[in-house]
């Protein structure tokens, strides 16, 4: 039994660019968001709100002259500490005001921007956001590298944001990272991603997206995890959000589907990566998805061609080839 219509949530402008080596102009996001915003595509996250500070306080490393640019950091990344990866996650989405202010919005699409705590979350408002997202960990180890934090400190944090959202009536939506294994801890338990889902449940977040941060999980480890959290949580309000590292994301979205889960997070040209995992390829390409469910007589709105054009797009501004199957193969535009 599968579902009638699927949601595609398109993280590709801010998963997928968070990601890049290089620089991205904001001209190049904006077009990106803009040509997305006409494929049909119901949700497109456009951008996120994060710092790059220590709790000291101190910048991680803007100043010093080894990194002159983003590119550097990653590289010098891989071989030193996670602070340098929230500074590159800011110095790529540190136009996020701009890029939420210029981009056409279309009134079918909503823009979900990330939003780690009120300050992000002041900034989001600030700059025109009418929807934001959380995003917390099912790992103690990712959590505290990725938002400085414990999950349940993180908890009090989304609380704080949740509530003044609800006032303002701006929609939250949850992420739950490491939700089929952690860089760090490996296998995380799937009664452990279940609590917090349900937490942030209840907090508020209208729907929660379950997270293979780094793409490790397989048809069998989908299964079961999301058999531990529907037991908490309905599917109607859960979605998954898969990386392709190891080449199971499309298997482990069928298998969700037949869960009755009928949201799904993918990432146009399957751009992006993790910085925290070596190898960790970007979000399910969005034009994979589609193949796939229009294939199965699953509606999902959203025009492939389209979403194909938009990814030709930013492979070329980027200088880089698809990650997309189908767009390799239905060739040059
Ligand atoms: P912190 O250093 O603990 O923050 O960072 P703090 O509250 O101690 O504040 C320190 C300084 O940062 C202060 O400045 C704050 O004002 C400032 P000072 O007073 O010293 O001048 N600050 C901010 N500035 C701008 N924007 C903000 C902000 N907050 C505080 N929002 C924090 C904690 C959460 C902010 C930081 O760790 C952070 O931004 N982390 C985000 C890292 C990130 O972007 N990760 C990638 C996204 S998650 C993801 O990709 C997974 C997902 O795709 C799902 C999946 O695949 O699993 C969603
Ligand atoms: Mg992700």
């Amino acid at each position: 039994e599968y579902p009638e219509y699927v949601k595609i949530v398109e993280v590709g402008p801010r998963d997928g660019l968070q990601n890049e080596k290089e620089m991205v102009p904001t001209g190049v996001k904006i077009q990106l968001i803009d040509m997305l915003s006409e494929t049909g595509l119901p949700v497109i996250e456009a951008t996120s709100f994060v710092s790059s500070k220590t709790t000291e306080g101190k910048p991680a490393s803007p100043s010093s002259q080894l990194f002159p640019r983003p590119g550097d950091v990653l590289r010098v990344l891989r071989h030193d500490g996670e602070q340098l990866a929230l500074f590159l996650y800011e110095l790529l989405m540190a136009d996020h005001t701009e890029v939420l202010q210029a981009i056409h919005r279309s009134s079918h699409v909503r823009y979900p921007v990330l939003t780690p705590n009120m300050h992000g979350f002041q900034d989001a408002v600030a700059a025109g956001a009418t929807e934001v997202a959380v995003f917390g960990s099912a790992s103690e180890t990712f959590s505290r590298k990725n938002i400085n934090c414990s999950i349940d400190e993180s908890i009090l944090r989304f609380e704080e944001v949740i509530c003044t959202a609800k006032q303002r009536q701006i929609p939250v939506r949850g992420y739950v990272s490491c939700a089929l294994g952690c860089p760090y801890e490996g296998p995380i338990e799937s009664t452990k991603v279940a609590e917090v889902v349900k937490r942030l449940y209840e907090l508020g977040c209208y729907e929660v997206s379950l997270g293979d941060t780094i793409g490790v999980g397989t048809p069998g480890s989908m299964a079961k995890m999301l058999h531990s959290v529907m037991k908490e949580v309905p599917s109607s309000a859960l979605a998954v959000h898969c990386h392709d590292t190891y080449g199971q994301a499309l298997a482990n979205i069928l298998t969700a589907l037949q869960m009755g889960i009928c949201t799904v997070d993918s990432s146009v040209a399957g751009l992006g990566g993790c910085p925290y995992a070596q190898g960790a390829s970007g979000n399910v390409s969005t034009e994979d998805v589609l193949y796939m469910l229009h294939g199965m007589g699953i509606k999902t709105g959203v025009d492939l061609s389209k979403v194909i054009e938009a990814g030709d797009f930013i492979c070329k501004a980027l200088n880089r080839k698809t990650n997309s199957k189908v767009a390799q193969a239905r060739g040059d535009y």
